[in-house]
C-alpha cells in the first residue's frame, strides 16, 4: 500500500570532496576532485520517499538560477511534486560543502540561499491544499523558524501524522514539542531538547524516534520502556543523507499506514542500505531492495 507524503524543507545541491580524512580547523586537506550531488535534507528526504513508493509533494524554495533549475529537474525525475518548491529572484539556491572521508564519515557547511526565505505563510497555504489527502507531513528545520512551525501546527492542527526532524536544533524546536510531533533526532540532537527520552517523549505525548548510526534506532512511547532496533548490516561509502533516507522512508511507511514499529524497523534497513553509495540520494533503497536485504 502506498501513501502520500508532504515534505517540507531544504533544497541544496551538494559539493563534495572525498578526502583520506576531514580537515581539523584551519587545515587543509586535499581529494582527487570536487562533486556535485542533489541534497538538502527536505529534498533527500523527499526521494527517498517517492523512491519508496510514496506521492511526495515537496514544499521549499530555490533560486532562480541555473543550480535551482537543475535541482528542480532532478527532483522531478525522482518522482517528487516540486510544484510548491518556489523560484526565488536574487538569492542563490541553496548550497552544502561536504568532506567525507575514508570511513564514510562527513563533515557539512551549509549556505543556506533561498531556503532562508522559505515563506511560513506560503507554507501553511500550500499545506492547506494538501493535507486532506496526505498521510503524514515530514518537517526538517534547516529553513526559517517560522516555516518549521507554520508546518507543524498545520500538520498537528488537522490531526495529520507530523514527523519533525530537528537537524539542526533551533530554538523554535522546544516549543512545537506541545503539538505532538514525532520526533527523529539523532543521538546529539535528542540530548539538546532534553536529559532524557523518557522526558522527551513526555513533552510530546508522541513517539520519540533516535537514529544512532551504526547502533540501529531507539524508540520511546511516552510512559513506556524504550525500544532498541538493532543495527542492520552496512558496507560504509557515504554516511551523508543515512538520517533523510531514515525520515523519508518513515513518512513513507506511516503515510501507508504501517505501525510505528514496523515503519521504524523498515527504515532503519533503508538507511543502513543507503549509505553503500556516495552521495546522499543515490543510495535510498527501493521497497524491493530493502524486502531482499530482510530475507
Ligand atoms: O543530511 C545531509 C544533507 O545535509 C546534505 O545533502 C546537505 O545538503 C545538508 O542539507
Amino acid at each position: 500500500m502506498t501513501g502520500s507524503v508532504v515534505v517540507v524543507g531544504a533544497v541544496n545541491v551538494d559539493h563534495v570532496v572525498v578526502a583520506d580524512r576531514l580537515p581539523r580547523a584551519g587545515e587543509t586537506v586535499v581529494g582527487p576532485a570536487m562533486v556535485r550531488h542533489g541534497g538538502g535534507k527536505g529534498a533527500n528526504a523527499a526521494v527517498a520517499a517517492a523512491r519508496f513508493g510514496a506521492r511526495v509533494l515537496l514544499i521549499g524554495a530555490v533560486g532562480t538560477d541555473d543550480v535551482g533549475d537543475g535541482a528542480l529537474a532532478e527532483l522531478a525525475e525522482s518522482g517528487v511534486d516540486t510544484a510548491h518548491v518556489d523560484r526565488l529572484a536574487g538569492v542563490p539556491t541553496g548550497a552544502a560543502l561536504i568532506v567525507v572521508d575514508a570511513r564514510g564519515e562527513n563533515q557539512i557547511a551549509v549556505g543556506a540561499g533561498a531556503n532562508a526565505h522559505v515563506d511560513p505563510d506560503r507554507v501553511r497555504a500550500a499545506l492547506r491544499a494538501a493535507l486532506p489527502s496526505c498521510g503524514c507531513v515530514l518537517v526538517s528545520t534547516e529553513i526559517p523558524e517560522a516555516a518549521v512551525a507554520a508546518a507543524v501546527e498545520e500538520a498537528t492542527g488537522a490531526g495529520v501524522s507530523c514527523v519533525l526532524n530537528p537537524a539542526p536544533v533551533v530554538p523554535v524546536v522546544a516549543g512545537l514539542l506541545r503539538h505532538g510531533p514525532i520526533l527523529t533526532p539523532n543521538r546529539g540532537e535528542a540530548g539538546e531538547l532534553a536529559p532524557d527520552l523518557a522526558t522527551l517523549a513526555e513533552r510530546t505525548a508522541a513517539p520519540v524516534v533516535v537514529t544512532l548510526g551504526g547502533d540501529g534506532v531507539r524508540y520511546v512511547l511516552p510512559g513506556q520502556a524504550p525500544v532498541d532496533v538493532a543495527p542492520h548490516p552496512a558496507t560504509v561509502v557515504d554516511t551523508t543523507g543515512a538520517g533523510d533516507t531514515f525520515n523519508g522512508v518513515l513518512a513513507a511507511r506511516l503515510a501507508a499506514g504501517d505501525p510505528l514499529d514496523r515503519a521504524v524497523r523498515t527504515a532503519n534497513v533503508a538507511a543502513a542500505l543507503s549509505v553503500s553509495s556516495p552521495g546522499a540520494r543515490a543510495g535510498a533503497p527501493t521497497p524491493a531492495e530493502v524486502a531482499a536485504a530482510q530475507r
